[in-house]
């Protein structure tokens, strides 16, 4: 018998096969388990007295995770014949599962994700329960990969090629309820009823014959006809190019994989699924995807301290100060999550902005399927409001969002040690301020913590977890612990001027004021970084940010990095000449929802005033340059001064907070694509710039050794 599967034989001669993975909290298939149940289905084939085959999980809550993460990090670095092969025995399984002499249904409750979903699609029927924790999804586009166990092929003869398309290409996960809505599962149940309903739906594909006419039409082309396939594949083409800007290969392959391979027999169209995976594996972008998998991965087991003894502190309530733009948006993301939550602004007129925001995130959610009526009248259940602090006095962590001024947020603080218990947490939000500093006016520095979350709060995944010279481990663990039980990132890190994030973006939003006014137009500028792969460019960012915003944290990181700093007053001009406040000037203006941002004539006046010497005609690749080398050296230092614990910090960091482009892995990541020698070589082309392109030791040493950030993958199979 083995392992991860156990059999045991229900009345009326069904075999219910129960995966569960010994010591694993998930099941995944990797290289032993499909050996495992190579054996076990070859076994079962010879049992022509069953009359069926149930399949579940023995995680309650969680059906199959996917493939072994090791076995996908191998297809960055393999060839298409080597991935053939990788892949072989899965194939072999799936087409075993599909040739059993009875009927198969799978019986899925929680996750099923990926290779699971693959082996749920091989077989005749699946159930799933009608939980929420169920979700199906093929998302193996996220990590830069397309189904290559037969998704492609057995999803879209199954759901009909537009769902499938949709699944396939997004890697979005599909909900029970709309799973049996489009015939991926014959029905939602609750989970103690799945076992019943899988023997009855056995018992009727028995007893109707279905389950072998199911088996000869899912192997059969689709048959569209030319004008259904030009019209479908145009309109999908488009759609992932657009939201892809062609810079992420996986679900262009996926799509050609359905396209080529929907109107042939299944056998036929599972070579075109694999003729496809071998045109993605073992390229970079792959590579880096993956990469940043791991490192999500990582964080989310990190505890955020060394000392695995330290454990965090039970949160049972908090409270937020402040109920503007980041205060209401902190409070709405612990009540969404069950935590008791209140929250403290000067007076009700706030509080009720502040409630109307907190409303609005959950409404959003409502708009597009993500959350119930429910879920709103849950968190509002969490939420309380109030004028006076003492709704606080049972809070274990109360984290300060008011106004971005030391001198008011110290008082805050004197008045919050009145009311808050005395082993509370205090974090401030600040994105500017020292948190060492702000630590010693409150009674227990090593109970004070910065929190820093990223705007719109319910959009941003990361927050900075930034430990002041006094911050306990306990501390820290506490509030990674809390960051990520509100589904957020945390990323612990020392306390600097602009901490991590935007110290290292801070260099890069320079350098394109000194581009101005060197003469490069600020489309130009704004267009580099976005073919870079940047959401958008450095000057679109500042118009989002806000001038006021920019101007003070720019102050705040020349005052702390001086040597590397070039000062440039167009955005104190353009908050001048705007009046500051809403009415403030904008590089771009929109003049409606969709219309092209035209460059507003009156910052374009402003920036001549400032520009030295004429138009300039910079090419694309120096701008790419000037923009993103200087990001580069303030990573290395934020590495080199220990200000985070590893380089997928700093990337996971840039990635989750200023939206690096992932395919390019992170900054360090891409430095390390370039190589260090490289980059040195190319940094000695702007040597008369300054300290800000003087490459760094760490660097130096690497171009000296060949050295890269990240230590070279050990794994891959010699070719
Ligand atoms: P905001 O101006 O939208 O909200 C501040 C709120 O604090 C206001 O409602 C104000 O009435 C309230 N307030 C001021 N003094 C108070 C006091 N003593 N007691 C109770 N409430 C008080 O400001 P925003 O943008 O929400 O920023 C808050 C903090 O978050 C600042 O420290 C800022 O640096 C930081 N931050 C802001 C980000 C952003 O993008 N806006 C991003 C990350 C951090």
């Amino acid at each position: 018998m083995s392992d991860a599967f156990r059999v045991e034989e229900l009345d009326g001669k069904i075999a219910l096969v129960t995966f569960d993975l010994p010591d694993k909290k998930v099941n995944t298939l990797g290289q032993a388990v499909l050996r495992e149940l190579a054996a076990l289905v070859t076994g079962l084939a010879r049992r022509t007295d069953l009359r069926g085959l149930l399949f579940q999980s023995g995680k309650p809550g969680q059906f199959i995770a996917g493939a072994d993460l090791n076995d996908l990090a191998m297809l960055a670095y393999i060839n298409a014949e080597q991935a053939a092969g990788a892949l072989g025995a899965g194939h072999q399984i799936f087409n075993g599962i599909g040739a059993l002499p009875f009927p198969t249904v799978a019986l899925i409750d929680g996750n099923c994700m990926g290779g699971g979903t693959e082996l749920a699609l091989a077989m005749d029927d699946r159930i799933a329960s009608s939980a929420s924790h169920t979700q199906i999804a093929l998302p193996e586009v996220k990590v830069g990969l397309i189904p290559g166990w037969g998704g492609t092929q057995r999803l879209p003869r199954l759901v009909g090629l537009n769902p499938a398309i949709e699944i396939i290409t997004t890697g979005e996960p599909v909900p029970a309820q709309k799973a049996a809505a489009i015939g991926l599962v014959f029905d939602a149940v609750p989970v103690e009823r799945l076992v019943e309903e899988g023997k009855r739906r056995i018992e009727y594909l028995q007893q109707s014959g279905e389950w072998k006419t199911r088996r000869e039409e899912l192997r059969r082309p689709l048959g569209l006809d030319q004008d259904q396939m030009t019209f479908a594949f145009a309109v999908a083409e488009g759609l992932v190019k657009s939201k892809t800007r062609e810079q992420y290969p996986a679900p262009l392959a996926a799509l050609r994989a359905i396209r080529e391979g929907c109107n042939l027999s299944l056998e036929e169209g599972l070579k075109a699924e694999q003729k496809a995976v071998g045109e993605i594996v073992g390229s970079p972008i792959l590579g880096n995807l993956i990469a940043i998998f791991f490192m999500k991965n990582r964080l989310s087991r990190d505890a955020g301290v060394e000392d695995a003894s330290i454990k965090p502190r039970a949160i049972g309530s908090v409270g937020v100060l402040g109920s503007g733009l980041m205060g209401a948006g902190i409070a709405t993301a612990h009540a969404r999550s069950g935590i008791r939550t209140a929250m403290v602004d000067v007076d009700d007129e706030r509080l009720k902005d502040g409630l109307q925001r907190a409303s609005e995130v959950v409404m959003s959610r409502i708009k597009i399927g993500r959350a119930t009526p429910q879920d709103m009248a849950n968190m509002l259940a969490m939420l309380n409001t109030s004028t006076s602090h003492s709704v606080f006095a049972d809070a274990d962590i109360v984290i300060e969002a008011i106004t971005e001024n030391e001198a008011a947020k110290k008082e805050a603080y004197a008045q919050l040690a009145r009311v808050m218990k005395d082993d509370a947490i205090l974090a401030s939000n600040t994105s500017t301020i020292s948190i060492t500093r702000m630590a010693e006016s409150w009674r227990q520095p090593e109970r004070f913590v910065g929190m820093h979350f990223f705007n719109p709060v319910d959009r941003m995944e990361l927050v900075e977890v930034i430990r002041g010279e006094k911050t306990s481990d306990e501390t820290v663990a506490t509030v990674v612990a809390l960051a990520k039980r509100i589904r957020k990132t945390p990323i612990v890190v020392k306390d600097c001027a602009g901490f991590l994030v935007n110290r290292v973006l801070f260099p890069y939003m320079n350098e394109a004021l000194v581009l101005l006014e060197q003469g490069v137009p600020m489309e130009a500028i704004d267009r580099a970084s976005v073919k870079f792969g940047m959401p958008m460019g450095p000057l679109t960012l500042t118009d989002l940010v806000g001038l006021a915003t920019s101007v003070y944290a720019g102050k705040v990181i020349h005052a702390a990095y001086p040597d590397r700093s070039v000062g440039s007053s167009i955005l104190v001009d353009m908050l001048e000449a705007g009046g500051g406040g809403k009415s403030a000037l904008k590089f771009y203006n929109t003049k409606g929802k969709g219309s092209k941002p035209e460059p507003n004539p009156a910052v374009v006046e402003i920036i001549g005033r400032h520009q030295q010497g004429p138009k300039s005609e910079m090419g694309e690749a120096q701008i790419t340059d000037r923009l993103f080398l200087p990001m580069l050296l303030e990573a290395t230092r934020v590495l080199e001064e220990g200000i985070v614990r590893e380089p997928g910090d700093v990337d996971m960091g840039l990635i989750l907070g200023i939206g690096f482009p992932p395919f390019k892995g992170g900054i360090l990541r891409w430095a390390d694509t370039v190589g260090a020698a490289a980059l040195v070589e190319k940094l000695a082309k702007y040597a008369d710039l300054g300290k800000r392109y003087e490459p760094t030791e760490r660097l130096k040493r690497l171009a000296k050794d060949g050295g890269t950030f990240y230590p070279r993958p050990k794994i891959g199979l010699a070719s």
